[in-house]
């Protein structure tokens, strides 16, 4: 498919190839192979596209680091509940391979579902502890359909290192421990959560949004500043912090919080008091929209 042509601007990025977009997973995976023949360091960006400027920061930092940045483009179908909203999510291809060409991706990566997923696929990666609290108490299933296909993304574009946003602050937990268990030998590269101006973290998800709900959707952020301040203020205990956050956000009515927990940073354990880095994590309904947003509290 033919890509929209972009007029170069000044935070433009060089690709270092010509633009390639590839959707036969057996044609990227020997591209891959390839590239690394020749020497060339790999950086992927997994994302289900609909890229707003996180996704793009994640480029950025990719084209930094590596000589060949690949961009995967894939609405993960096994990684979305019976429920919820895979049949809606976002989609704007020809918008995303613009914003990839401009942000110095090299490949897009954009396959379909039955070419990654074939008849009878029944093989799913399960990270245990790490994947149990907070999103994966609430979307059963979903940690084990991520874990399986960003395998499956490394199986195919063969990184040596892999970008991720912090805002999915346990899927990223989760997928560092998997290649750490696996030893899968990519690098993976955490980057801070880019928000609105405002200060409501950027997500594909805001699309769903209405004018009254994007206002009402800076709970997220209001409570975690609410309990930032309580920390910065000398308090430790948990449960205050979170009634802090608890009570912000309560001030919005179109948002119903879905869980609110403080956690240790690395093994997502409950926490009774911050005397090491803990995440407070959270996931918020705002009308029918669910949005997550997270904060690192460092004693
Ligand atoms: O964060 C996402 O967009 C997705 O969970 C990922 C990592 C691309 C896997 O489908």
């Amino acid at each position: 498919m033919p890509t929209t042509p972009v007029a170069a601007d000044a935070g433009d990025l060089p690709s270092r190839l010509p633009f390639e977009i590839l959707r036969d997973p057996r044609a990227m995976r020997a591209r891959a192979e390839d590239l690394r023949r020749d020497g060339l360091r790999i950086a992927v960006v997994p994302t289900m596209g609909s890229l707003h400027d996180g996704h793009l920061s994640l480029l950025r930092a990719a084209r930094a680091r590596a000589d060949v940045v690949i961009l995967t483009l894939f609405v993960n179908p096994t990684q979305f509940g019976p429920s919820e909203d895979l049949a809606r999510y976002p989609r704007d291809e020809d918008g995303d391979l613009a914003k990839a060409r401009r942000c110095g991706a090299d490949i897009a990566f954009v396959p379909e579902v039955p070419t990654m997923y074939a008849a009878g696929a029944q093989t799913f990666i399960e990270v245990r502890e790490l994947a149990r609290p907070l999103c994966g108490e609430k979307r059963p299933g979903h940690f084990a359909g991520v874990a399986t296909v960003v395998t499956k993304l490394f199986n195919l574009t063969q990184p040596h290192v892999a970008f991720f946003g912090e805002k999915d602050f346990q899927q990223l937990a989760v997928i560092r421990r998997m290649v750490r268990d696996l030893d899968q030998g990519v690098e993976i590269v955490g980057m801070p959560i880019v928000r609105e101006p405002d200060g409501l973290a950027m997500s594909s998800r805001n699309a769903y949004l209405s004018p009254d709900e994007r206002t009402q959707a800076l709970a997220l952020s209001h409570g975690l500043a609410a309990a930032e301040a309580a920390f910065t203020a000398g308090e430790r205990d948990a449960a205050a912090l979170l009634a802090a956050a608890t009570a912000s956000i309560a001030a919005a009515p179109a948002a119903r919080i879905d869980y609110l927990e403080l956690r240790d940073a690395d093994e997502l354990t409950p926490v009774d008091r911050v005397t090491r880095p803990a995440v407070l994590a959270m996931a918020v309904f705002v009308g029918r929209t669910r949005l997550i947003d997270n904060r690192v509290l460092r004693p």
